[in-house]
């Protein structure tokens, strides 16, 4: 009898084996879910994608960041008028499919209104620019205002300062020295603006004992000019006591523009000043910008474009998962290539032809390069 037990588990074991490891290695993972000991895994909705786009999309992701609702113009649209309708929307969206928000961004020279920094002078009864101090005002009451509002419930990483480094000068792209950009925000409180921005956010912050990273986030941070011009700042940022918690590298490529060397280097050269990192706007143009282009692919994507896409997203990917120790978190700009802001963006030379940077096409499908992402 007991013989009879043995052979009769031993059967049992042999036949349940297989099927156990089959549907352990079939278990389809969501990215978010692969990466669950990496970092979080993230992508820009519009409000028209979380009307649009269905569970299967949303569900990959474990972080959201809104396009474009939670930039000043869209907060504060008037002087002391805040408008958290949409955004708040969009943070519900997010709870929904259990993404955490990151918020992006307080302090930028684009989407901004012009009311930020001019007025209407009482005594002469003609605009005039704003003030040092009447600025400072007018940015804390914006950053207290804005994140006490969403709190830390979904919110767990605000973009500070978007933006802040100057691309190119009159000496030309190799000139090291000439740091910042010459917005209105710098010309009316000059480098401080930055290291003030970050003391207010951190204020309410702690104010609000808010659980909250503060992040420094600009496009183009692996490029050497511009990585020793933002190693530069920080290192100013830090030495004035700005409370930074971390780097926010965009990552907007195209087809022509990764280096895996330089992108490792970066990484390298910010996780050493202490800072944490997270790629925040992640996608790749499929049109080189260093070429012209007489065809383009406004009916489809060749499958040759879409594999060299792939690997520089497998390529990137495969780096990101080696100092995933000082990332917290990956964010694609956008989720399928059904919506995406590159179609109609006129700082792109593919202006006005179709593009598809992201991860799922224009059906929601996944294409090559989710697939290599995936395969580690
Ligand atoms: C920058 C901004 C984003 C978005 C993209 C679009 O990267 O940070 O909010 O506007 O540009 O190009």
């Amino acid at each position: 009898m007991k013989n009879k037990i043995t052979r009769f588990l031993a059967l049992l074991t042999i036949c349940l084996t297989p099927f156990s490891l089959i549907s352990c290695n079939n278990k389809e993972y969501k990215i978010y879910e692969k990466y669950s000991s990496y970092f979080k895994i993230g992508a820009a909705f519009s409000k028209i994608a979380c009307d649009m786009y269905d569970d299967n999309l949303s569900n990959e992701f474990n972080s959201m960041t809104c396009e474009n609702e939670m930039k000043w113009e869209y907060l504060q649209p008037s002087e002391g008028e805040f408008n958290f309708l949409e955004a708040d929307e969009m943070v519900e969206f997010a709870k929904k499919h259990n993404m955490k928000v990151r918020g992006h961004a307080l302090v930028w020279h684009n989407a901004c209104p012009q009311y930020v920094f001019d007025t209407l002078d009482e005594t002469t009864n003609k605009i005039r620019a704003r003030t040092k101090d009447e600025l400072k005002e007018v940015m804390r009451n914006h950053i207290r205002t804005v994140i006490s509002h969403f709190k830390d419930d979904y919110v767990y990483a605000w973009d500070v300062v978007n933006e802040a480094i100057n691309d190119e000068t009159e000496e030309g792209k190799e000139d090291r020295s000439n740091i910042y950009r010459g917005s209105d925000w710098y010309k009316i409180l000059g480098e401080d603006y930055i290291v003030l921005a970050f003391k207010y956010a951190k204020e309410i912050v702690e104010e609000e004992n808010l659980n909250v990273k503060l992040y420094y986030n600009d496009y183009d941070l692996a490029n050497p000019i511009k990585r020793d011009k933002a190693l530069l700042m920080l290192n100013h940022l830090l030495e004035e006591g700005a409370p930074i918690d971390g780097i926010g590298m965009q990552s907007h490529y195209h087809l022509g523009s990764f280096s895996m060397e330089y992108f490792e280097e970066a990484i390298k050269a910010y996780s050493n000043l202490g800072l944490d990192i997270q790629i925040t706007e992640f996608d790749v143009n499929v049109y080189d910008r260093t070429k012209t282009y007489i065809d383009w692919y406004d009916f489809e994507l060749p499958e040759s474009i879409e594999k060299i896409q792939a690997t520089i997203y497998g390529r990137a990917f495969e780096i990101l998962r080696k100092y995933k120790d000082n990332i917290s978190s990956v964010s694609f700009w956008g989720v399928a290539d059904d919506l995406t802001y590159m179609d109609n963006d006129i700082t792109l030379p593919s202006n006005g032809h179709k593009n598809y940077p992201y991860i799922f096409d224009i059906d929601h499908n996944k294409k090559l390069s989710y697939y290599e992402i995936m395969d580690f």
